[in-house]
């Protein structure tokens, strides 16, 4: 198992994007191994909150009297930013996706590359893991997941495998997935498609990045800053028309001379990692930042 926590994807970007306020009060969403979080009162913050649904976080905690860490889903950022009194922010940063930790764990099941058991919970509480998706959804419903969070063109044979083979033998652990899916081992993509949609279902990734976004456009004061890293197309679509419309329907409002009505404005439009960064942290490969001010 690798000792690195997490190493911080688009570091110096982020936190030049985020435009620090001394004194300002910042939100990490996304805090993992907290190189970003470290960063930002680095960079003078006044007050960071720094939120990580996966109590394995806290061991990398900051002694800082202006950190507080919250062990919750980041989709409840307005109950807790309501709780500590906090009516509005400078800025917030989201680094989406699992961590490294979370890869290296052969234990969380998060890998096709370690026997473990089919579990990939972020938040170790939670109820549901991915082996109750793949042994309890509709041949029809996996289809979906794979085809929407892996985008596997193969998705419906690849449903149609995983229900044959649950109906011999349930699936518990991950080489069981494995072999279910008939994907061939030197497939490593493919593999990796089929883990990162179920993942994404397990964690309803996409529904509690919908609801941060909608409280971080309510909490921000004009002029606070929002940095979102993604790392697959869907998020991304989703983060991107967020910020250009400040809607979740992605609808952009325009007065009467055309002009663009959206609380935000864009700073970063989904700048990607150095080939130097790449070189040096090969998973910054697929991470797009996005930045935006509010009006
Ligand atoms: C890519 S890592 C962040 C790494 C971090 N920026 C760093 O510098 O180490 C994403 C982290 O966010 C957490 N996370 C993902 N989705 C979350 C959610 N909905 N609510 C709270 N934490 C979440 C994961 O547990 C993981 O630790």
């Amino acid at each position: 198992m690798s000792t690195v926590y997490h190493i911080p994807a688009m570091l110096h970007e982020t936190i030049e994007g985020l435009a620090i306020k001394p004194d300002g009060v910042y939100v990490d969403v996304t805090f993992g191994g907290g190189g970003h979080s470290r960063a930002i009162l680095q960079a003078g913050a006044g007050k960071l909150y720094s939120f990580d649904q996966d109590a394995d976080a806290l061991q990398n905690a900051i002694d800082d009297d202006r950190w507080t860490f919250v062990h919750s889903n980041f989709r409840y950022l307005r109950n807790w930013m309501d709780y500590y009194g906090i009516e509005q922010i400078d800025g917030l940063l989201a680094d989406l996706g699992v961590s490294f930790h979370h890869f290296d764990c052969p234990e969380r099941g998060f890998s096709f590359r370690f026997s473990a058991p089919l579990d990939m919970r972020m938040n170790q509480t939670a109820k549901r893991t991915a082996a109750d998706i793949v042994n309890s959804y509709s041949e029809e419903e996996l289809a979906k997941v794979l085809y929407l969070y892996g985008e596997m063109k193969n998705s419906r044979l690849i449903a149609k495998n995983i229900c044959r083979a649950r109906a011999q033998k349930r699936i518990e652990r991950t080489e069981d997935l494995v072999a279910a899916s008939r994907i061939p081992a030197e497939m490593s993509k493919e593999l990796a498609r089929l883990f990162q949609a179920l993942r994404i279902e397990v964690n309803d990734e996409m529904g509690a990045l919908r609801e941060m976004l909608v409280a971080a456009r309510d909490l921000l004061k004009p002029g606070g800053r929002i940095a979102i890293l993604t790392y697959h197309s869907l998020e991304d679509r989703l983060v991107k028309n967020f910020l250009r419309s400040g809607n979740l329907e992605g609808t952009i409002e325009k007065d009467f001379y055309g002009n663009n009505l959206s609380p935000f404005e864009l700073i970063e439009k989904g700048r990607e990692a150095s080939p130097e960064e790449v070189a040096r942290n090969p998973r910054s490969r697929s991470a797009k930042l996005r930045v935006a001010a509010k009006r």
